[in-house]
């Protein structure tokens, strides 16, 4: 458990509804009910509706729903009126659909992330962490673009904000096992047919669960000092392993690598290398040019500056889940959290 005293506070978190939403909101109403506020923000009512039968107002006292889009300014200032810490999770993540519908998605990751700064700043939140992907480090697809776009708006806010004590950072990681749209429950649902479409045989992915997620956002709530771009130390997996641990009687099918997409992903470049720092259980990419002094930072955290030219690749990693430990994660994580009843053999 991290260390954050949120008593009397108020949490805001855009994407409320969402995969990572919903964690949050599980782990923040559990090990944090002495909060004022936890408001879910985010744009469909019946995800609010469905989600308020679980934790409904009555309940839970401190929980509100907001509809609201975060292209909306001025309901997302209205929204954030009261509020210290915001959590800003709403985005559009699909590759094919952002390459489809390319203004869209500019629009809600990139307007987006404008207006929840810009609401920050014109509000007394305190905090913000904005939720970044592997898929921004060296983009190659629309939506990995949109975020390190977002990556770098979050950063660079901490320039504009004057004399405020609001901090912005960044949440990086790589696949949520298990989460909305993932592979996993894709070849879960796949596996009926008995074959599991695999782009690339080589293909692999960082690793994160939904539990480890929300820690690193609520770390990074609670030790920010503004402008940081956290990325945990995770493992990977080859996509082969997770088809061979959820489906090993299945057909393996190569269908060949899809427009946008790596066989490797990567959450630090080796250009990001000569501002990155270990803090042993994760990295941080500091900013070129932070708002406090960087010596106090290494050593307050004993940050350990990475070596020029070190890049963190999922292709390259030392750590990695091997089949018999995906099947046990896939078993635990995906049947826990979505209380799907599967059967991994
Ligand atoms: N899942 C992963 O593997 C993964 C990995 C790395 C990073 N991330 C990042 O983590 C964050 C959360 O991902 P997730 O898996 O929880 O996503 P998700 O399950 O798809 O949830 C997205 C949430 O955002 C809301 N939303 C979408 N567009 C919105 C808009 N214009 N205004 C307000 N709310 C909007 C959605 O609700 P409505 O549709 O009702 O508005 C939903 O609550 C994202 O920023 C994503 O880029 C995810």
């Amino acid at each position: 458990m991290n260390n954050n005293n949120l008593t009397g506070k108020s949490i805001l978190i855009t994407g409320g509804t969402g995969s990572l939403g919903k964690a949050l909101t599980k782990y923040i109403l559990t090990n944090h009910p002495d909060i004022k506020r936890l408001v879910i923000y985010s744009r469909d009512e019946q995800k609010q509706f469905q989600m308020a039968q679980e934790y409904p107002e009555s309940e839970y006292p401190c929980i509100r729903y907001f509809i609201g889009d975060v292209r909306d300014y001025e309901r997302l200032k209205r929204a954030f009126s009261g509020i210290d810490y915001v959590i800003h999770a709403a985005a559009m993540k699909h590759v094919h659909i952002a390459e489809y519908n390319p203004d869209e998605c500019v629009k809600t990751n990139i307007g987006g992330a404008e207006n929840v700064i810009r609401a920050s700043l014109e509000t007394n939140v305190e905090r913000v962490v904005a939720l970044s992907t592997d898929k921004a480090c060296a983009p190659i697809n629309l939506y990995g673009a949109t975020k390190l776009t977002s990556d770098k708006l979050f950063i660079a806010a901490n320039n504009i904000k004057g004399d405020k004590k609001l901090k912005f950072s960044v949440v990086r990681y790589g696949n949520v096992m298990g989460s909305n749209g993932s592979v996993v429950p894709f070849f879960l649902k796949k596996k009926e047919e008995g074959v599991l479409p695999i782009t690339d045989p080589n293909m692999t992915r960082f690793n994160i669960s939904l539990a480890d997620g929300v820690q690193m956002v609520m770390n990074a709530l609670d030790i920010a000092w503004g402008g940081e771009l956290f990325v945990p130390k995770i493992p990977s997996y080859r996509i082969t392993d997770v088809a061979e641990a959820i489906g090993p009687e299945c057909v393996h099918k190569i269908v060949g690598i899809r427009p946008g997409e790596k066989v490797h992903e990567e959450m630090i470049a080796s250009s990001d290398s000569f501002t990155t720092y270990d803090l042993g259980k994760y990295y941080v990419i500091l900013p070129q040019v932070p708002s406090w002094d960087l010596q106090e930072y290494i050593k307050y955290f004993n940050a350990k500056k990475v070596q020029e030219g070190f890049n963190y690749s999922s292709g390259e990693n030392s750590e990695w889940l091997g089949v018999e430990k995906l099947r046990d994660l896939i078993q635990t994580h995906v049947d826990s959290t979505f209380n799907i009843s599967i059967e991994v053999v």
